[in-house]
């Protein structure tokens, strides 16, 4: 009998999340069974959960917000862009190391530009948050050259940190001088305006918590995005409409690509995701 390849996302919420039903679709498509587990850890329990994880045969993780940062030291080696973002997605069993990547940010670039045919070279964008799920978009938002980036955060010195890393980053990978990344509070952005505002706090997961963000930063925003994906618009994403913003979006699209890109890492098979992409509601 052929042994079903052990998968599992792991984070913290976890019960809303939809990777199973995502895998499972790939998994069909490329007519291989797989075991796709939904986990939640807390970081006590979260080292030893991996560890043992992998010692009874997992194959990969998916991993969500918060352990994004905890899990890079988990890995025995990271990939390239991973060693970028210093934050990961996947972790996976390759002939007996265990690799850490980061496929959230091409997921991202390849939903935007592929799937809602959403340009953001010579764009500003705004970036809210400065935590794991910031970092790991900002190399690929980087490589599609927008004019400039933002990074404002509630903690404005984790914004300072991230944009100083980063844009010591983008001047070493490009010629532009235009990829600088600068920070501010949510209280300075009333004095600019930007072309994409995207949500990566952790807000949206947790109905009681408030953004407090005030509707005039998106007076000439085209594109507005919230990272995290539900049946209903997230109170960002509602600010956004209100503001008339044409083109509100949530994390759904990034969300499938990114577990594309994790798939063909853990199995060697690239699934179509036009489908679960336009199924998003059902
Ligand atoms: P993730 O892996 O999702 O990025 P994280 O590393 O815990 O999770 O980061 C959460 C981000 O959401 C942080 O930028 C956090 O801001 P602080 O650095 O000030 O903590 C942001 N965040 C969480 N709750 C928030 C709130 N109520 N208002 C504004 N920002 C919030």
């Amino acid at each position: 009998m052929v042994k079903k390849i052990k998968l599992a996302v792991i984070g913290s919420p976890i019960s809303h999340s939809r990777s199973p039903e995502i895998h499972q679709d790939f998994a069909y498509q490329a007519g291989i069974d797989i075991e796709f587990s939904k986990v939640e850890l807390s970081k006590s329990n979260l080292d030893d959960w991996v560890h043992s994880f992998f010692l009874d045969g997992g194959k990969g993780l998916s991993i969500t917000l918060p352990f994004k940062e905890d899990c890079l030291s988990l890995a025995d080696e990271i990939s390239d862009r991973a060693e970028i973002t210093k934050a990961i997605n996947v972790l996976f069993n390759n002939k007996g190391k265990i690799l850490g990547d980061c496929t959230d940010g091409v997921g991202l670039v390849k939903d935007l530009t592929v799937n809602k045919k959403q340009s953001i070279k010579e764009k500003s964008i705004l970036v809210l948050g400065a935590g794991g799920a910031s970092r790991g978009i900002l190399p690929s938002l980087l490589k599609e050259q927008p004019k400039s980036i933002v990074i404002a955060n509630r903690t404005v010195e984790k914004a300072e940190r991230i944009a100083k890393e980063f844009s010591s980053k983008a001047s070493q990978t490009s010629k532009s001088s235009n990829l600088i990344a600068s920070s501010l509070s949510f209280e300075a952005l009333k004095d600019f305006e930007f072309d994409v505002v995207i949500n990566a706090t952790s807000v949206s997961t947790n109905p009681s918590q408030n953004l407090n963000l005030d509707e005039s930063v998106f007076r000439n925003t085209s594109l507005a995005l919230d990272l995290y994906y539900s049946q209903a618009f997230t109170p960002f994403m509602d600010l956004a409409d209100r503001a008339k913003v044409p083109n509100v979006i949530d994390g759904w699209g990034m969300l499938v690509e990114q577990a594309a890109e994790s798939f063909f890492l853990w199995t060697g098979f690239k699934p179509d995701t036009s489908e679960l992409i336009a199924k998003h509601g059902e």
